[in-house]
């Protein structure tokens, strides 16, 4: 088999064959076929799509790259919930435990941020002493232990995809549905989960802008889940504006604690019972209600027992920036609309995110929002508290929020339902 003969026949628009998937993501992973022929493809594969037959494939190549995980030994169902990410996505934090506490078994594996969407991995390292690194037998003794484990893929997880999405990173080549489906499906098949949620974001601050792009992919990784056997069912939903009133990783971790001890924004209580209630029904799990275990405290045991089973000291105080600034209303009116990319590239300007994989986040940076699309506001109210641990990166955050929102005098009628579609 020739890099270049595989090459071709994609740019050329013709269909890939099985042979050539297999041998392709197999000499890539070793090394056989070089950064440059495999940057070839992925952009070929950009321009002229793949099949649902050789998404199926390229997706067992990148699964069969390395090891799959079994939690057959455990005694209920698993189940899982991916997101495409946003701003003020905390949803993993309370869900994971809350699905544990109803009587799932949730083995998470997450990512870290990077650009102007947070990872949850950053988010729990704000908790002291947490531990996002476990070895396949450490996550089964906190999967005992706790119901639900949040920790990072090990090295060998679907390493075909570690190596191709850095390199898609950097050469233009991320904004490919199949090539999304099929890096998000591999790792989330190899992962070893029954049942698997999707909930796939729409608007500003998601990878999908619009909801026709967002529904495709949706139905392209409903379709790899379902053909490898884990039950999946994605949500469509909105990320035009921030989740909940915190943005940033131990802003958000104390926003999680509070939807955990029965309060909290009703916008990320309402997603993370809807996504708890689809992860218990996926896995055929009919116990006890979400909404219930958040009121009668059994989702914060559940919480507590995971932070602590990974090194965590739940009651530790979170880490606070040393700057704050606030933006106020400009006029009297209705907020209409809060741009969910802007309010996360000033989150990642005051220190919140990472430039490149290797940088520090800061736990404490963030933004805090006082006010939501639909809120009535008075001209000199306070609309976000920024936070950074130097007070030199106000200017630049202040700088993206500039156009970020705006008063009226209604909500703005183009708002998305928080649930768009199922
Ligand atoms: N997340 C992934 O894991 N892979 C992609 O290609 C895009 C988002």
């Amino acid at each position: 088999m020739d890099a270049i003969d595989v090459i071709v026949t994609k740019r050329d628009g013709r269909e890939l064959s099985a042979e050539q998937i297999d041998w392709v993501v197999d000499a890539y992973t070793r090394g056989e076929v070089a950064d440059e022929q495999m940057s070839a493809l992925a952009m070929a594969i950009l321009l002229n799509g793949m099949g649902r037959a050789e998404i199926g494939r390229w997706t067992e190549a990148m699964i069969r790259s390395g090891t799959r995980m079994d939690w057959s030994s455990l005694d209920r169902p698993t189940t899982d919930k991916h997101s495409t990410g946003g701003v003020g996505d905390k949803i993993t934090l309370p869900l994971a435990p809350l699905v544990a506490a109803c009587g799932g078994y949730v083995p998470q594996l997450s990512g870290r941020g990077l650009g102007h969407t947070g990872g949850t991995l950053d988010k729990l390292e704000s908790i002291r002493g947490w531990r996002a690194s476990l070895s396949g037998e450490e996550m089964l003794g906190v999967l005992r232990e706790a119901g639900a484990v949040i920790c990072a893929a090990g090295e060998g997880l679907a390493p075909a995809d570690k190596k191709l999405y850095a390199l898609r990173d950097v050469t233009g080549t991320v904004e490919s549905i199949p090539l999304i489906a099929s890096s998000i499906m591999s790792k989330k098949i190899a992962e070893g989960t029954g049942a698997l949620v999707l909930d796939v974001k729409v608007g500003s601050g998601a990878f999908m802008k619009d909801a026709g792009a967002a529904r495709e992919l949706a139905r392209t990784m409903v379709e790899l889940g379902t053909d490898h056997g884990v039950t999946t069912v994605a949500l469509l939903t909105a990320m035009d504006r921030p989740l909940g009133l915190a943005v940033g990783n131990a802003l958000e971790v104390a926003e999680s604690v509070e939807v955990l001890a029965g309060g909290g924004p009703a916008d990320v209580v309402e997603l993370t019972v809807r996504l708890a209630r689809e992860m218990l029904a996926a896995a055929g799990l009919s116990g006890k209600d979400p909404a219930d275990a958040l009121a009668d405290g059994s989702a914060m045991d559940a919480w507590r027992r995971m932070i602590a089973a990974q090194g965590g000291d739940p009651d530790a105080p979170l880490p606070v920036a040393a700057e704050t600034a606030e933006v106020t209303a400009p006029a009297t009116g209705v907020l209409s609309r809060l741009d969910a990319y802007r309010v996360g590239l000033a989150a990642w300007r005051l220190g919140a995110g990472r430039a490149r994989k290797e940088d520090a986040v800061s736990f404490g940076a963030g933004i805090t929002l006082h006010a939501r699309p639909g809120d009535a506001v008075r001209e000199g109210q306070r609309l976000m508290t920024l936070h950074a641990d130097d007070a030199e990166r106000f200017p630049r955050a202040l700088a993206a929020l500039d156009n970020a929102y705006e008063v009226g005098e209604a909500a703005d009628p183009a708002l998305l339902p928080l649930v768009i579609d199922k």
